[in-house]
């Protein structure tokens, strides 16, 4: 008789009785009692193979397994005295799947043989633990805004202009319309909508030809963008913290485990998801940069040092807002009070992390974005259905992006984003 199939996860539901488990060995020590470490996506479990337990064949392939070989294996659901975790006494085992000289070994690796291997890379227990939190994160997401009354606006990838400027655009050849630029944000997509749906959302990849070799950047990078009608730059930073607490709190419920191998200190997201966001205003920021050291002048932009110094001195996510006009997109609503101020806001995170939301207000007059999208040096015919949001009942309205790989990787405590992505895709990294 052939005993149930079952996945790790389960087992604890399953003390007592036989099973069988499938999967890949992690690690195979043998002594006269064989120890088998066995993963198959859903966990990780230890396997015992004893002599007296196991049948003679499979207790002689139990003293062969190598590295990454799949294999069944059946056998009694038992817990371990001490910690209580289950286990598996073996009764047989069987070879799936051979693995010869599997090329990451327990010993340490540097990240260019790791990235050039990613595709096996994803098989190690950090990875699989980061990965697994980034799912729990896209999924939080999207519970959110789901609950909250926000349409899903999907928007297309392939297409005609800029938003964020033209300086970092991929494009590729497009039939007789020439070149097709691959989105850098579906802002301008989600605006038109809300006409249609009053609160909407994107989800998807975005792509910067950034230059930029840093713990921050990717070239693609899965981006979430709501942009609500009848809201103001207050709003923003509002339904922002809303969400960045939604995701910390899921985190923190269903994922445990994984943050245990990650071996993530906890308080500072549970100070995040307890605290007030705190808020400055950019010129507010200037001046405490300045106090922490920088030589930041006002009306330049955060470098990733400044940002590095500035959070590293912050318990809490901290909102940034009201930013010089001058390096902010053409459409930002400006002012009122400073029209050299444009109403914009970007969210920091804490312990050094730096940006993961960008947004604000968005102009609602037609004249002035005629006027900005002249002064940028853009092609208005381009924009002409952008400003169709202006010519027919034009709304004061407002959103943001937030950076889903700059979460994981705060959320995390990631060195670097590359760690962030199943494949991801940076200046010099297209492979695999
Ligand atoms: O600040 P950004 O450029 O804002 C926009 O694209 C707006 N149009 C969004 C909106 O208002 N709907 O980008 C938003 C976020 C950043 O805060 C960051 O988290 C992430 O996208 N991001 C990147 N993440 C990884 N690699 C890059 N090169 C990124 N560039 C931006
Ligand atoms: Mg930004």
């Amino acid at each position: 008789m052939s005993a149930p199939i079952v996945e790790i996860r389960h087992l604890l539901q399953h003390v007592g009785q036989t099973v069988t488990l499938r999967g890949w060995v992690r690690n195979a020590r043998t002594s006269k009692i064989r120890f088998i470490e066995l993963r198959d996506g859903s966990g990780y479990v230890q396997c015992v193979c004893g002599p007296n337990d196991a049948e003679p064949e499979s207790y002689e392939r139990a003293g062969k397994l190598t590295q990454e070989c799949a294999i069944t294996v059946t056998g009694t659901v038992q817990t371990h005295p001490r910690s209580g975790a289950p286990e598996l006494l073996v009764k047989s085992l069987d070879l799936v799947g051979d693995s010869v000289d599997y090329p990451i070994t327990p010993k340490e690796h540097g990240t260019a043989f790791l990235m050039e291997h990613r595709h096996l890379w994803l098989r190690s227990k950090r990875q699989w633990a980061i990965l697994r939190i980034r799912h729990t994160l896209v999924k939080a997401i999207r519970d959110f805004f789901d609950g909250d009354g926000f349409t899903l606006l999907d928007a297309p990838i392939l297409t005609p202009s800029a938003c964020e400027g033209t300086s970092t655009l991929f494009g590729t050849p497009y039939f007789d319309e020439g070149t097709a630029y691959l989105s850098q944000s579906g802002q301008l997509y989600q605006e038109p909508g809300l006409a249609a749906f009053g609160k909407t959302y994107c989800f998807g990849p975005t792509f910067r030809a950034e230059k930029s070799k840093t713990r921050r950047h990717l070239t693609e990078f899965w981006m979430v963008e709501p942009e609500m009608a009848f809201a103001h730059l207050d709003d923003v930073m509002v339904l922002g913290e809303r969400l960045v607490k939604f995701m910390l709190q899921r985190v923190l419920e269903d994922r445990q485990e994984e943050l245990k191998i990650l071996e993530r200190d906890l308080a500072p997201l549970e100070q995040a998801l307890s605290a007030t966001f705190a808020r400055m205003t950019y010129t507010e920021a200037v001046a405490k940069l300045k106090e922490l050291g920088s030589d930041i002048n006002w009306g330049e932009d955060f470098g990733n040092d400044d940002e590095t110094i500035l959070m590293n001195a912050m318990d809490r996510p901290l909102w940034v807002h009201r930013f010089p006009k001058v390096f902010k997109a053409f459409y930002m609503e400006p002012d009122p009070e400073d029209p050299k101020l444009a109403l914009g806001a970007d969210l920091l995170a804490p312990e050094g992390y730096g940006e993961v939301i960008g947004g604000g207000e968005r102009a609602s007059s037609l004249q002035y974005l005629l006027d900005q999208i002249a002064h940028e040096g853009l092609d208005e015919k381009d924009y002409k259905w952008y400003l169709d949001v202006r010519r027919y009942g034009s709304v004061p309205h407002a959103g943001f992006g937030l950076g889903l790989e700059r979460a994981v990787a705060w959320i995390c405590k990631l060195a670097h984003v590359r760690e962030t992505a199943p494949y991801p895709r940076m200046m010099g990294t297209l492979w695999p």
